[in-house]
């Protein structure tokens, strides 16, 4: 009898394990023939996952690194996975204007669709400067990408209808933006959850302006995920993170599918602006929607990345 109980048990465990798994699978089977995906940091962990994907779902998938090395080996990976010839790298380096500057004119000159950009690259919680003297969570998670999307947006308008995704995180909550010092970087920690914050303001105001010019903004929360955001700290914490990684995190490949849902999927539209976690809509802390610093966060960032 003790033997049967503990039979069913476990195939009760497994079943639940599997329908939250299933839960956070993007189901949405729509291809994407004919478009274009450009993926910033897709040369590792959850963005070289929503790389294959999409290349698996048919598009010309573009990855924007700043490692050649590595990014020529991601793009070889992504087509021997996904059996789609048509994925390329362009190197961009979101800790330096300039590079971002070129990237923007060079891919203007060469390509001439932009159906769906995924702002993923990401910096965790490092204490370090940009090029530019940004402090590098804030300078590269979202102003890097400012200024990339900014300079991308007549592309994204002519192949309307388009989407912009912004990889964020729900630590975003423990923070809020301090208009004084938003180039912050005392706590390690903190200036990673500010930047994730300025993502989701970020994506609302991108939502807001582009209302009617066909182009709509989705920030997503991947889950917690075993990627290779620990390479930037010291051999003990990444030993440490390993085992909680290995118990508690999710795959790469199961922190892409909200990124390929919000990508792929019809009913996201709806929700024009919002926050996403597995695979649907998420709610926000109030203070993070609110219109009002969205706007003056755009205003300030076009200053900082001289675009204003
Ligand atoms: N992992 C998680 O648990 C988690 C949770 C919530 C949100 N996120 C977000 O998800 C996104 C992807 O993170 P991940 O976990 O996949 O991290 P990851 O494995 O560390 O990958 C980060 C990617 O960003 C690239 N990158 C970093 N700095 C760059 C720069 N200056 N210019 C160009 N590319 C740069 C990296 O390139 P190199 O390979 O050259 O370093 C790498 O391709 C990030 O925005 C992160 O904040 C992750």
């Amino acid at each position: 009898m003790y033997l049967l109980y503990t039979i069913l048990a476990a195939l009760l465990c497994f079943l639940v394990l599997k329908w939250l798994k299933r839960r956070r699978y993007c189901m949405d089977v729509k291809r994407l023939d004919g478009k274009t995906v450009l993926i910033t940091g897709g040369n590792a962990g959850i963005g070289k996952e929503t790389a294959v994907a999409l290349a698996l779902r048919g598009a010309r998938v573009i990855i924007a690194c700043r490692d050649e090395e590595k990014a020529k080996k991601a793009v070889r990976e992504i087509k021997a996975r996904s059996h789609n010839m048509n994925v390329l790298y362009m190197e961009v380096d979101l800790a330096n204007m300039k590079s971002i500057r070129d990237f923007g004119k060079t891919f203007l000159q060469r390509e001439k669709r932009l159906d769906i950009l995924i702002n993923n690259a990401g910096m965790p919680s490092v204490l370090d400067w940009t090029d530019d003297n940004f402090s590098m969570c804030f300078g590269v998670n979202h102003l890097g990408h400012f200024l990339l999307t900014s300079l991308l947006l007549p592309r994204l308008k002519e192949s309307s209808p388009s989407r912009v995704i912004t990889l964020t995180c729900s630590s975003y909550k423990y923070q809020k933006l301090d208009f004084q010092d938003l180039n912050y970087n005392l706590f390690p920690f903190f200036t990673y959850c500010r930047s994730k914050l300025a993502n989701i303001y970020f994506t609302q105001e991108l939502a807001r302006m582009m209302e009617g010019k066909g182009v709509t903004a989705y920030a997503v929360h991947p889950g917690y995920v075993q990627s290779n955001w620990t390479c930037h700290f010291s051999v003990l914490y990444r030993i440490v993170m390993q085992v909680v990684m290995f118990m508690f995190f999710v795959s790469c490949e199961t922190g892409a599918q909200t990124v390929v849902y919000c990508a792929v999927s019809d009913e996201v539209v709806q929700h024009n602006g919002g926050y996403f976690s597995d695979c649907r809509p998420a709610p926000l802390r109030t203070f993070a929607r609110d219109p009002g610093v969205a706007k003056k966060l755009w205003e300030a960032s076009e200053r900082l990345v001289k675009l204003a």
